[in-house]
This record gives C-alpha cells, structure tokens and sequence, in this order.
C-alpha cells in the first residue's frame, strides 16, 4: 500500500472494518526495521529494531488509537477517556482531534514525560493530573466511563489489540518469516498480547514463531514477582504500573511460544538507551530500551543463543523524555565565539580521537 494510507485501510480484511468504519488515519504503521549493526556483532546475533516512535504521535499507541477512534466514531461516540503514563494521552488526543471528538485523558501528576504531557496539552485534550499511579487512573476510567457514555481507547478495548497486531504483521513482512525472539516492553502487557495475537494469525498455523521475551522494570515488575505492585517505581515512566490489565495475555504470549516475562533494573535500561543511541543512531524514550536491555540481559544467560533473529520492538521516542536525555552523562562546552577559542578545542578534540 502507498505510504501513509494507514492501518485501516491497509489491513482492513484483518481488522474489525465494516462499510461504517471510518477509515481515519494520521499515517501510522508502516513503520522501519533496522539491523542494529553494531549491537549485533557485539552480541552475536541478527538483531533488528523495530521502530514504532516514528509513527505520527511518537508511539506505538497510533496502530490501536486509530481503530479504537474509528469504532467509537462509528459508534455515535462524541468522547473518548483513557488513564495513561503518557503515550496513551498523546495518541488518543492527536485521533480524538482528527476526528472532531473530545478526549479526556487521566494522568499520574508528576509521573508523565514532559513531551508526552506537551502532546495531550497542543492536541486539545480534557487533561487530568491525579495525585495517584496509572493503575488507580485506570480504575477511576473503568468506574465513570459508562455513565459519561464515554468509550474507552485504554488496551482494555479490543480495538486498541487489534490495530496493534499489525506491527507483528510488518515484521514478517520485512524479514520474509518470523523471528527467533520477539522482544518487547510490559507495561500495562496490551502490546505483547497484540503482537503475538498477530504473529497467530499471520503466520503459517504449522511454522515457526517467535519465542516472546516480554520485559517489565524491576521496580514495576508485578508479572515476574506473581503479584500486583501497589506503590511501582521505575525511570521509565511509560510502564510504571504495578497491576497490568492485560497480565493473562502477557504470560498467555510467554507461555504457547516458549518465551519468558523477565524485569531489568533501571541501571540496565538506561544503559541500553545510551547505546542504542550513541552506538546505532536510535534515540527512544527510557521504557523502549526496556527491550535491548532485555535482549543483553537474555543474551548473557543464553536465553537467546548464537546467531538468532531477534527483532526488540522500540516503542516510543526519545524526544518524548527530554529530562532524562538531558541527565545522561555529557556536556555542553561554551566558549566565546572566537576562531581561535574553537581552534583550540578542535585541536584537542580531534588529537585524542
Ligand atoms: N513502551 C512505551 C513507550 C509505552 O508508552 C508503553 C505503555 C509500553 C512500552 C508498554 O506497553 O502497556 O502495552 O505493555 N504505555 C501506556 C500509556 C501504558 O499510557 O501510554 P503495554
């Protein structure tokens, strides 16, 4: 399909489309899958990233917003809500807005990315900050959505799993079967239930899938301790949630492929996403190098072994966070501005490279 004709229309015959779907679309899916070259020669293995914060809010919230907006359109809807870390309200603001509808968007005060909180603000959403986590947002929405006949874009609505699958679809594509390892951030766990609800049905009933390595932060790791998280803490804002409402289809997606739910630190993720960025070019949000991370981890207890196809799942941009970018450890030097003063500098920088 052409660029930027979207999900809808590309994969209507798979996704619940009917004649009064609207097809909206803001140009998402379709997005790159890029071999990591350095990364792979220095784990030993095909690693590609698939990267979702090119799509047309910066996640991959827009394959899922896109189709729940469009039900709720055809539904007579005139109001979305959802609870969110952030991507979430940024997605459901930009769709609420292409379509002429309001969105009321609850967020953890304190707790969302600057860029993120920018987003929901331009786009014209109904912004809520509540002094409590995602997973008390979400339950406020689960109680009053109804009486407001407002439709809920969380991944709790079908809708959102349904449009997510597609990127499982597009990775087949791009490598021409599956992966070895899928790996993949858990939040909230409705993304890892959409990929491997897609990887099902797109691929041969009798072939390979991909083992779903999904990664929660150690501090919000409710999945791997077995129980929920009520105070989650982690530098990764987008999957701070201690009780994920899509928890059975995360171990559902570890268990039929023969992959795991593991947690890495914060120490790990940040080591990840500097050098995704410094070593490949690839600037994401904290809770995207959740995956690589995961991926070095897997890779060092031989979870994941010699030569695989790993495709990690990159799920938001870097520019959406720009506090912690700005904490990673360089500097800015200031000099006058004098040939000379740079002269100097040049000759040192370029003599110790
Ligand atoms: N990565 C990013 C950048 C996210 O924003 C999220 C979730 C995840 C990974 C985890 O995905 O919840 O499907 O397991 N963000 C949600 C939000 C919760 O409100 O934006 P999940």
């Amino acid at each position: 399909a052409r660029r930027g004709t979207g999900i809808l229309a590309r994969y209507r015959d798979r996704l619940p489309v009917t004649a009064a779907t609207p097809l909206i679309t803001l140009g998402e899916g379709d997005t790159p899958l890029v071999f990591a070259e350095r990364l792979s020669a220095e784990l030993d293995v095909a690693l590609y990233l698939k990267l979702e914060g090119l799509n047309p809010t910066g996640s991959f919230k827009d394959r899922g917003m896109v189709v729940a907006v469009a039900k709720a359109l055809e539904a007579g809807r005139r109001a979305v809500i959802a609870a969110s870390t952030g991507n979430t309200s940024a997605s459901a603001a930009a769709y609420a807005a292409r379509a002429g509808i309001r969105a009321v968007v609850i967020v953890p005060e304190g707790k969302i990315a600057l860029g993120k909180l920018a987003q929901a603000l331009v786009y014209g959403a109904d912004v809520v900050a509540i002094a409590g986590n995602f997973d008390q947002g979400l339950r406020l929405v689960r109680e009053l959505a109804d009486r407001f006949g407002l439709a809920i874009v969380n991944s709790i609505n079908p809708d959102r799993i349904e449009g997510q699958k597609t990127a499982a679809f597009e990775i087949v594509d791009a490598l021409g079967r599956a992966p070895d390892v899928l790996a993949i951030p858990v939040g909230n766990a409705g993304n890892i239930t959409a990929y491997w609800k897609g990887f099902v049905e797109y691929l041969p009933p009798d072939g390979p899938r991909p083992r779903m390595l999904g990664f929660e932060a150690e501090g919000a790791a409710a999945i791997v301790r077995g129980h929920p998280i009520a105070e989650p803490e982690t530098i990764a804002t987008a999957i701070r949630i201690g009780n994920p409402a899509s928890w059975a289809g995360a171990v559902q997606a570890a268990e039929a492929s023969g992959g795991a739910i593991d947690a890495v630190s914060d120490a790990e993720i940040l080591a990840a996403y500097e050098r995704l960025a410094r070593r490949e070019g690839i600037f994401v949000e904290p809770a995207s190098a959740a995956s690589v991370a995961g991926v070095i981890k897997a890779r060092r207890a031989g979870r994941i072994r010699p030569g695989e196809t790993v495709v990690a799942v990159l799920t938001g941009n870097g520019l959406k966070d720009p506090d912690t970018a700005l904490k990673t450890p360089a500097e800015i030097r200031t000099l006058p501005a004098e040939a000379g003063a740079l002269a100097d500098h040049l000759g040192a920088l370029l003599k110790e490279a």
